[in-house]
């Protein structure tokens, strides 16, 4: 039988689906071109001394009875006993070009198994699978679901990520030696430490260069996701939901489906990084619209909750060019601080004795869509809720949580609670005009049981969020929803089947900005990252930056301000209506573009950019992380565009001025320049000296034909 070749995008993925064995990848990579034809007999390992007799096939669901002795892709039990599963395939099918169903059954252990695996037409390629119970009695507990791609051994080097609050996404690598690198994640939340992406690659890969694989999780609960390689050459990489003890046990007829498994390759970061980005592009319920300019009021006046307040600063954000005005935390009762509230989703009384109306009016009057903050599983001890429904808190042993900002974790796996929720989210929606949900979770899930049991309930907890938001979504169609987790703790592909962009971080420090923004585009395009100029002294480090730097850094995402305008100087709004204005003009391409990032020998000197999708022009920031080893700096390259074409390069106002530029320009800087695409990502252009945390724009335009240096 001949092995099954998708190919697209560039990537080809072989399997051997050859039954009655689970299917395992003989090839995920670069396009092979058309034919595959030999693979199948040279990919099949030699048999050496004390090993098994028959060959160990690395499935997509690894299974120890075959004799994988790496980590199993099913664990689980009956009561202790059918700890080990063997299946055996009895149909494959390819329902959909590109879109493979396997259904395969063990009969001793009693449970049939599904493998849906899809490659998309970026090259992306993602797999989920379903296990169901089919005998009577015990019932059937699962350990876990892992599901793994192969990478090949030339994959000699691990980058994972890791963050923390107002510091998410930081980079992390190692060599890929034998053993299990694994991350696990017990949260109750993705986490701001979750590896977005676990990638492994050939050594010293960067955006640009090198042969990168990597997988995600696509789950907002626990999770796990792991780089594995065996002392018999096997290498791969993996993931799944990481379920608690005893979480989930399938009575006769049940099934438990995994999460999906995203696989990523690319030449470089940035080719792996493009293919989630035109993934998630194409499905449906990606916003469409161009994405507003948002003013979010948190940094602005925290809970000072003024009518006056704030519709100056409605004014004042209207002024500059603002077109979503956004009420953060504070509005509903009992929430004058962080220490009660959560709970109660009624408009609080004391402070807007006519509800939100008369913001919302004015805010819709100038204009602008209203927003409104959310934090729907969450709960104070202090709230009418907490005190009518303390059965509705997740916890066990007769214990609460210790608590994590004041607050606990509302039991959403409570018909009640849910019903509650529905219910509060739904009326607000229909009575006030909400164009935007910023739904926050601050804490994470601890000791998190179903009363009156004890049973673990992470793993109903967020299959019931993702039903709260698809049953507002279906409620209130055209609502978005942004998700937020103490900043950028809920950032995965399972919220964002229904989220509409992520909060990156609570950090507004421009510098800090430029290191979260440029991971986190790891995995989504930069409309999905929101992006706020905060106030020229952050108010998480205290740094100062120019406002060119702050706003120069927000560019390149969902574009917000979070910043009381009524206490900017007139300069200062000025600047930023600039900036706005800058951001209204190339939304469309910054917003549908390919993202690059280039590799600089000086990690002081950042260059990232997004590229036209038909090449045509441009937009790159340099950006001064700190000072530079070399001085001046030397040559940067400007890659992604296309090769044969020539194109001219200037600066783009209002970025900061280099360094001096009066006394000494470069020419180019001064002039422009045209040059080839080729030219500019292999050769680059001298870079302006620039101050440290400053950046400078440069726009690149296809030439005319007439002018062409080719
Ligand atoms: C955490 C969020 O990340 C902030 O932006 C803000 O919404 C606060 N919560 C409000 O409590």
């Amino acid at each position: 039988m001949n092995p099954l070749h998708w190919r697209a995008g560039g990537v080809s993925l072989v399997l051997d689906c050859t039954p009655p064995r689970l299917p395992r990848v003989l090839h995920w990579g670069a396009d092979l071109g058309p034919s595959v034809a030999g693979l199948l007999d040279t990919a099949r390992p030699q048999q050496v001394s004390n090993s098994i007799d028959d060959e160990v096939p690395l499935s997509l669901l690894p299974e120890h009875a075959a004799g994988w002795v790496g980590t199993p892709g099913l664990t689980g039990h009956r009561d202790g006993a059918g700890f080990s599963t063997s299946f055996t395939v009895y149909e494959v099918t390819e329902p959909v070009a590109h879109q493979l169903r396997i259904a395969a059954r063990d009969a001793a252990a009693g449970l049939s198994l599904l493998l849906e695996l899809e490659m998309t037409a970026s090259g992306l390629v993602r797999q989920r699978a379903t296990v169901t119970n089919e005998h009577a009695s015990p019932a059937y507990t699962i350990g876990g679901l892992l599901l793994t791609l192969p990478v090949p051994t030339e994959a000699a080097e691990v980058l994972d990520f890791t963050g923390r609050h107002l510091r998410e996404r930081i980079p992390q690598r190692q060599p890929f030696t034998v053993g299990t690198r694994l991350r696990e994640n017990r949260r109750g939340r993705t986490g701001a430490d979750a590896s977005i992406v676990l990638a492994a690659g050939t050594t010293g890969f960067g955006f640009r260069d090198g042969e990168v694989w990597g997988v995600h999780v696509a789950w907002s609960g626990n999770h796990r996701a792991l780089a594995e390689r065996t002392s018999t050459g096997e290498s791969l990489l993996g993931g799944g939901e990481l379920l608690l003890a005893g979480e989930v046990r399938l009575a006769a007829g049940q099934s438990y489906r995994s999460p999906w498994l995203y696989g990523s390759y690319g030449r470089g970061l940035d080719e792996l990084s493009a293919r989630f980005h035109s993934y998630l592009r194409a499905r449906p319920q990606h916003p469409r619209t161009p994405r507003p300019v948002i003013v979010n009021t948190w940094e602005a006046v925290y809970f000072d909750h003024d009518l006056g307040k704030l519709t100056a600063l409605a004014d004042a954000a209207a002024q500059v060019g603002a077109e979503r005005f956004v009420l953060d935390d504070g509005w509903f009762r009992h929430r004058r601080d962080d220490h009660a509230g959560l709970g109660d989703w009624y408009v609080d009384e004391t402070v807007w004795p006519k509800g939100l109306h008369p913001l919302v009016d004015h805010v819709r009057g100038l204009g602008l869509q209203f927003g409104l903050w959310v934090e729907p599983e969450m709960v104070n001890p202090d709230s009418d809720l907490a005190r009518a429904h303390p059965e509705w808190i997740l916890s066990t042993g007769g214990r609460m949580p210790p608590l994590a900002r004041f607050q606990q974790v509302l039991d959403l796996g409570h018909g009640g609670a849910y019903a509650y929720l529905l219910d509060r989210l739904d009326a607000l929606l229909t009575e006030y005009d909400i164009a935007y949900l910023k739904w926050d979770h601050n804490r994470d899930l601890i000791d998190a049981g179903h009363s009156p049991g004890g049973e673990a309930g992470v793993h109903v907890q967020t299959l019931r969020l993702y039903q709260l938001m698809d049953e507002l979504k279906a409620r209130h169609p055209g609502v978005e929803i942004e998700s937020c987790s103490s900043g950028g703790s809920r950032v995965d592909l399972g919220v964002l089947e229904r989220a509409d962009r992520i909060w990156s971080s609570d950090c507004n420090d421009a510098l800090e900005r430029q290191a979260i923004q440029r991971w986190t585009g790891t995995l989504l395009p930069p409309e999905m990252i929101g992006a706020h100029v905060g106030p020229a002294v952050s108010h998480t480090t205290g740094r100062v930056h120019t406002l060119d730097f702050r706003a120069g850094t927000a560019l390149f995402g969902h574009f917000g301000i979070e910043w009381n305008l009524t206490e900017a100087s007139g300069a200062d709004r000025a600047r930023l209506a600039e900036w706005v204005r800058l951001y209204k003009e190339l939304r469309g391409l910054l917003h549908s573009g390919t993202v690059v990032r280039s590799d600089h020998p000086d990690e002081s000197l950042w260059v990232h950019g997004v590229v036209a999708a038909d090449r045509s022009e441009a937009v790159y920031a340099l950006v001064a992380m700190s000072t530079g080893v070399w001085s001046p700096p030397g040559r940067v390259r400007l890659p992604g565009l296309d090769p044969e074409a020539a194109y001219r390069i200037a600066p783009l106002p209002p970025g900061d001025r280099p360094e001096g530029p009066a006394r000494n320009p470069l020419s180019w800087w001064r002039d422009g320049a045209v040059l080839s695409g080729r030219s500019l990502a292999v050769a680059g252009v001298q870079a302006p000296v620039l101050f440290p945390e400053r950046l400078v724009l440069i726009r690149a335009r296809v030439h005319s034909v007439a002018n062409s240096i080719i």
